[in-house]
C-alpha cells in the first residue's frame, strides 16, 4: 500500500526520493508524488507509476536537499493527479504525505470548510494538512506541536510526513497503524515506510510506535515525543537487510526469483533450530512461551491470504502430531465477530509483511481479552512482530514480489517445526518417529531443489491452459491448503478467476462447472487420502474435465488418468505442501507471464495491506 519516503540532510533530495519511491513500487501504487523545497515549496504528483512521475518532472525544477515522496493506493477518491500525495494545506506552505485512513476525516472536513478552507481533492489526507494548518495558525504553535495536537482530534490510522515551506530544516514525522521507519545517516535522516529505500544510506533505524511523533531536523538529535506530549529516547536498531536481497540478481522479475530462492529460504528458516545429533527442535523466540503453548486450551492461527492458508497447513500439523485443537481465523472476519476467547488460548498471528492491519486488529482483540499471542512474520521489527508477545521469524529474506511465495514455504517450515517441537514436549508423537520426522524435514530444501526443475513440463501445461477463463484447483488433507493456494497465486497475477476446493467437496457443487474447456489441478501425492482423489479424478474425467495432477514421482494410477502429470519427490505426507505449492507457483508465473500480465505488481493489489 501506500509507500513513503522522505529526506533531509546535505545531498540532493530528489534522486533519493525517487529512488526510494522505486523500491517501494513492489508495495502496490497508482498514483505517485514529490514535494521539494528550496526556495519554493513545489509539489510535483501524476497518476500512474514512478517512471510516468520522472517523465512529467523532466524540464521541472528538482533542487532543494529536503524532500518528501510518496507513491499512493487509492482509498478515499479515484487515483489521479489530484487526489495524489503529497497534499498542499490551503496556504500552500504545509505539504504533507499520508499512508492510512483517517475514519473521521468527513467531520473534521465540515468543520474546516465552515472556517474557510476549501478543498482541491476527494482525500481524507488533504483534511488532515489543513486541520494541521489551522492549528498551527490558530494557535501559535510550531508546525511539531501542530501535527501532535492535530493527531489527538484524528481517529483511524495513519503514517505522516510533514514538511513546512517556512523550515527548510525539518521534517515531521508521525504514525498509528502504518509503519514507519526513520534511517539515521552519517549526517542526514531518512524516512520511509519500510527499511528497504534506506538500506543503501544507512543501517541504523529507529522504528516510530503508535501515537509518536518525530521532529527530525537538520544536523540535530531526532526528538520523539508521544501525541500525548510524552518525550520518547530514540531507540536504535540496526537493520540486517543487505542490498543484494532487493535486486532482481539476473530473473526476469522479483516472482520468479522468489520461487527460486525457495531452497534457501527454506533452509534459512529452520537453521539452528533442528538439532538431528540432540534429536531436538528449537525455537529461541518462543522458549519463554512454550509453558504457555503446553498449558494452552487450544490454538488460535490469525491470519490473512497466504499466510491464512500456511495458518491451515498449521491446522493439520499441529492437529495431527501435537494433538492440541486448532482453529484458523481469517483476521478480519474474528476481529468484528466477538469471538470467545480465553486467557488460555494461544493465538500465533502469521503475516509475512507484519503491517496487515487486520492481523494487528485481531491481535489487539485477543490480547485485551488476556490471550498469549505469538507471531509468525518475515519483516524484522515489524508492528506485528512487535505487538505479540513473543515469536519467531521466517527468515525468508525481502519478499519484493506481491504475490507471496517464498514467504509461505516459510511460514509452513516454522509452523512444521512449531508442531514438532509441540508434539515432543507433549509427548504425542515417539522419539523414533520424531527423529524420522526431523531428518526429512532437514532434506526438504534439497527435494525443493529437485521440484524446481519441473519448468518443461509446466511451461508446456501454460502454454495449453493461458487462455482459459476458469480453473479448479482441488486437493485434500494436507493438500487441500495448497490447491487454495495454487488458486490464489493464479488469480491475483494472471486474472485468471481460479477456485480452490478439497477435492470431495466437488461433487456438492463445483462438478457442475466442468466440462471439456474446464482445466482442473488436482494434488494426487501418493499417501493420506490418495485413492480417494483417484476416485475424484476419476469424476473430473468422466464428465470431460481436463486433468493437470501433481503426483510423486513414479506415480503410475493418476499417470495414467491425468492429461498432464508433475512429479515432485516423494517425502512425508505432512510435508507435501513445501514441495507440491513449487510447481503451482511456476504454473501461475508462466501463466501470468504468457498473458503478458504485471507479475510482480499485479493490478489492484498492494504487498503490505496496511489499511482494513
Ligand atoms: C497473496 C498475498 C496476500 C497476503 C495477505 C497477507 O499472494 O500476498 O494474500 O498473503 O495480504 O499479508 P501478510 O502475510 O503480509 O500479512
Amino acid at each position: 500500500m501506500c509507500g513513503i519516503v522522505a529526506y533531509v540532510g546535505p545531498k540532493q533530495a530528489y534522486p533519493i526520493l525517487i529512488n526510494g519511491l522505486k523500491r517501494l513500487e513492489y508495495r502496490g501504487y497508482d498514483s505517485a508524488g514529490v514535494a521539494l523545497l528550496e526556495e519554493e515549496l513545489l509539489v510535483y504528483k501524476t497518476k500512474g507509476k514512478v517512471s510516468d512521475l520522472e517523465e512529467h518532472v523532466q524540464n521541472a525544477n528538482l533542487g532543494g536537499t529536503i524532500g518528501i515522496a510518496h507513491t499512493r493506493w487509492a482509498t478515499h477518491g479515484e487515483p489521479n493527479q489530484v487526489n495524489a500525495h503529497p497534499h498542499f494545506s490551503q496556504s500552500k506552505e504545509i505539504a504533507l504525505i499520508h499512508n492510512g485512513i483517517i475514519e473521521n476525516y468527513a467531520l473534521l472536513k465540515q468543520e474546516l470548510q465552515t472556517r474557510g478552507y476549501v478543498f482541491q481533492s476527494s482525500t481524507d489526507t488533504e483534511v488532515l494538512t489543513n486541520l494541521i494548518e489551522d492549528i498551527k495558525l490558530n494557535e501559535g504553535v510550531s508546525l511539531f506541536e501542530a501535527v501532535r495536537i492535530a493527531l489527538n482530534q484524528v481517529t483511524g490510522a495513519y503514517a505522516i510526513v510533514v514538511m513546512d515551506k517556512n523550515d527548510p530544516n525539518t521534517l515531521i514525522a508521525a504514525r498509528k497503524g502504518s509503519p514507519l521507519v526513520i534511517g539515521i545517516g552519517q549526517n542526514d535522516y531518512f524516512v520511509a515506510s519500510d527499511a528497504t529505500p534506506i538500506i543503501e544510506y544507512t543501517k541504523n533505524v529507529v522504528y516510530l510506535d503508535d501515537e509518536e511523533v518525530a521532529l527530525i531536523r537538520r544536523d540535530k538529535d531526532l526528538k520523539i515525543k508521544t501525541i500525548r506530549n510524552q518525550e520518547k529516547t530514540p531507540y536504535i536498531q540496526k537493520l540486517e537487510m543487505n542490498l543484494t536481497a532487493l535486486e532482481k540478481g539476473g530473473y526476469e522479475h522479483f516472482m520468479l526469483k522468489e520461487i527460486y530462492e525457495q531452497p534457501t529460504s527454506i533452509m534459512d528458516s529452520m537453521r539452528g533450530r533442528i538439532h538431528l545429533e540432540q534429536g531436538t527442535v528449537t525455537l529461541g523466540g518462543i522458549i519463554e512461551y512454550e509453558q504457555k503453548l503446553l498449558n494452552a486450551n487450544r490454538i488460535i492461527i490469525v491470519a490473512c491470504g497466504t499466510s491464512w492458508h500456511a495458518g491451515l497447513v498449521g491446522e493439520y500439523l499441529f492437529e495431527d502430531i501435537a494433538r492440541i485443537p486448532v482453529e484458523v481465523e481469517y483476521a478480519s472476519e474474528f476481529r468484528y465477530r466477538n469471538p470467545v476467547i480465553y486467557e488460555r488460548d494461544v493465538v500465533i498471528a502469521i503475516s509475512q509483511s507484519g503491517e496487515t492491519a487486520d492481523t494487528l486488529a485481531a491481535i489487539e482483540l485477543a490480547k485485551s481479552k488476556g490471550a498469549t499471542i505469538l507471531g509468525i512474520c518475515n519483516v524484522v521489527g515489524s508492528s506485528i512482530a512487535r505487538a505479540t508477545h513473543a515469536g519467531t521469524y521466517t527468515h525468508a529474506g525481502p519478499e519484493i514480489g506481491v504475490a507471496s511465495t517464498k514467504a509461505f514455504t516459510a511460514q509452513v517450515t516454522v509452523l512444521t517445526l512449531m508442531a514438532l517441537r509441540l508434539a515432543q514436549l507433549r509427548g504425542t508423537i515417539g522419539r523414533s518417529r520424531f527423529m524420522q520426522l526431523i531428518t526429512e524435514l532437514s532434506l526438504i530444501p534439497e527435494k525443493v531443489e529437485q521440484t524446481l526443475k519441473v519448468s518443461k513440463k509446466v511451461i508446456e501445461i501454460a502454454e495449453k491452459f493461458k487462455d482459459v477463463r476458469n480453473f479448479l484447483y482441488l486437493g485434500r488433507g494436507y493438500n487441500f491448503p495448497v490447491a487454495l493456494e495454487g488458486a490464489l497465486k493464479l488469480k491475483e497475477i494472471s486474472y485468471i478467476h481460479a477456485e480452490g476446493y478439497p477435492a470431495a467437496e466437488m461433487k456438492h457443487g463445483p462438478i457442475a462447472l466442468i466440462d471439456e474447456e474446464m482445466p482442473v489441478v488436482v494434488i494426487a501425492t501418493n499417501k493420506g487420502t490418495y485413492d480417494k482423489v483417484v476416485s475424484n479424478i476419476q469424476e473430473v474425467k468422466a464428465r470431460k474435465g481436463q486433468v493437470i495432477a501433481i503426483v510423486t514421482e513414479g506415480d503410475k494410477e493418476v499417470k495414467h488418468l491425468a492429461d498432464y502429470v508433475i512429479e515432485i519427490p516423494e517425502t512425508e505426507e505432512m510435508f507435501v505442501p513445501l514441495l507440491a505449492t513449487v510447481p503451482l507457483q511456476k504454473l501461475a508465473y508462466h501463466i501470468a507471464v504468457m498473458r503478458n500480465c504485471n507479475v510482480d505488481q499485479p493490478r489492484n493489489l498492494a504487498k503490505s495491506v496496511t489499511v482494513e
